[in-house]
């Protein structure tokens, strides 16, 4: 009898333990008539199994279209010259038994060799086909079968993993509040309408409004881990119509700044257990892109937003002190700041009221500006935050005032004429601290089947 093995867990069996791997064909050379090579490829791990001696099994191994899953049953082996490659085992498999239980097409729209390939390798050799990122996507099955994308979806999970942990431990309940919902969120644009047996509704561009009549439900403290709808009319690298987002809404006590305490502890942990319990699979996101580590400090940066515009104007770039900051300011801003502060990771706080969500708590010493915040991270938005008006009447008029119709978020004014703490929170974009910690450029390579302005399959 064989033992079912991982192959990422093959050294351990001893030499000459018989096992049988399930995988798919990742590479087949045949070496005369009775001799094949098979390379089997189980997640991001990869084993040479050698099929040699008559029976057909040599001819029928070399006859396998790459991709193809076989089960594998043989015994455990040293090759006399370790195999070559980064992920390869130190052992082989002498292959006593092969079967094929799906046979992959001969001619692969794209091979998961030139999906894996650096933009510095297909440039030394001219030779090698480069994937673009359409065909990547068209094909995204095979595509997410090389090693940078199989670490990237492991790097996702343990983010999300320890963004509940954390909070668990620091008393916030998870909650899922609706997508369908009678009104947009986040203000008028960018929300996908639809009708809701014939009523008019769209899809929630937030959790924002749920998750503050939860804290008028008399959670305390709740957090949130689903998808959430922008309809996005251009096509960006760091916008898409459906992402992952992570929020969290708390009472606070005196300030909004428990809410940046909150996010400090947090991003601090994450980021510290990816360098640290994710360090196998950052090597190989880094092998086919290539990023320096992200610099950040034990307690997080605070500036406030008259201290990065005067930091912005100082080096020339032409702001407005009261507007919002367009991408290429905010990219500035974290350049001038890692020289200044050699850090990465910070947090601006105090934002002009005008440019911020009408939900927004002004700011009682001067209400020009708001208590809020957004987190960056290598100079791109990853979260943002703030106090929440829990007065109905102000509630209602800051509403109103920005263009948003009242009466289609009614029952969320009246959450607060029932008795409501202060309180606040923050959303954080999953994609997007995937993307920035691990300086891939494009948030399309953090989304498992991306949803952008143009794309709706796969
Ligand atoms: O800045 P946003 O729009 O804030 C809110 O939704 C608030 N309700 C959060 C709060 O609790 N105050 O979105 C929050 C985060 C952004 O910082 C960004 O990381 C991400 O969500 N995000 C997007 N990610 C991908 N594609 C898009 N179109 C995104 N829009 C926002």
């Amino acid at each position: 009898g064989y033992t079912w093995a991982d192959v990422a867990s093959l050294e351990s069996p001893a030499e000459g333990a018989r096992v049988r791997v399930r995988g798919a064909a990742a590479a087949v050379r045949a070496v005369g008539r009775r001799v094949a090579f098979l390379v089997v490829r189980q997640g991001a791990a990869t084993v040479q199994c050698v099929v040699a001696g008559g029976g057909g099994m040599a001819r029928f191994a070399a006859g396998l279209s790459r991709e193809s899953v076989v089960d594998v049953a043989g015994v455990v082996s040293r090759p006399r010259e370790p195999v070559r490659g980064t992920t390869q085992q130190l052992v082989e498999i002498h292959v006593e038994k092969l079967h094929c239980l799906s046979r992959a097409v001969p001619n692969l729209p794209i091979t998961v060799d030139d999906a894996s390939r650096s933009e510095e390798d297909v440039a030394r050799a001219k030779a090698l086909v480069h994937v673009g990122q359409d065909k990547r996507l068209d094909y995204r099955v095979i595509d997410l079968r090389t090693a940078a994308n199989q670490a990237i979806f492991r790097i996702q999970c343990q983010v999300e993993n320890v963004f509940r942990q954390v909070l668990l431990s620091e008393g916030f309940v998870g909650i899922h509040t609706p997508k369908l919902i009678g009104g947009a969120s986040e203000g008028g644009a960018a929300v996908f309408k639809l009708s809701y047996n014939g009523q008019p509704a769209c899809l929630a561009q937030s959790p924002q409004l749920h998750k503050q009549m939860a804290i008028c439900g008399g959670f305390g403290r709740v957090f949130e881990v689903g998808p959430v709808f922008r309809a996005e009319g251009s096509d960006t690298h760091r916008h898409l119509c459906e992402f992952t987002g992570l929020d969290a809404e708390m009472t606070l006590r005196d300030h909004y700044t428990e809410l940046c305490d909150v996010v400090d502890k947090l991003f601090v942990a994450v980021f510290d257990h990816l360098n640290t319990a994710c360090a196998a699979e950052l090597e190989a996101i880094q092998r086919q892109y290539p990023f320096e580590p992200l610099k950040y400090s034990r307690t997080t940066l605070r500036l406030d937003y008259d201290q990065g515009i005067k930091m912005l104007q100082e080096a020339g770039v032409h702001v407005d002190a009261m507007g919002d900051l367009t991408t290429e300011a905010e990219k500035k801003l974290g350049e001038l700041v890692r020289e200044r502060y050699g850090t990465e990771f910070f947090m601006l706080c105090r934002y002009p009221s005008a440019v911020r969500p009408f939900y927004t708590m002004p700011c009682s010493d001067d209400p020009r500006y708001s208590c809020s915040f957004d987190v960056f991270v290598r100079g791109e938005e990853i979260i943002s935050g703030a106090q929440r008006v829990h007065d109905p009447e102000l509630l209602a008029a800051q509403a109103t005032a920005r263009g948003v119709d009242v009466g289609s978020i009614a029952a969320y004014v009246d959450a607060f004429r029932y008795g409501a703490p202060p309180h606040g929170g923050f959303g954080v974009g999953l994609e997007r601290v995937v993307m920035l910690f691990c300086g891939l450029g494009n948030i399309r390579k953090t989304s498992l089947f991306p949803r952008d302005p143009k794309r709706l399959a796969p």
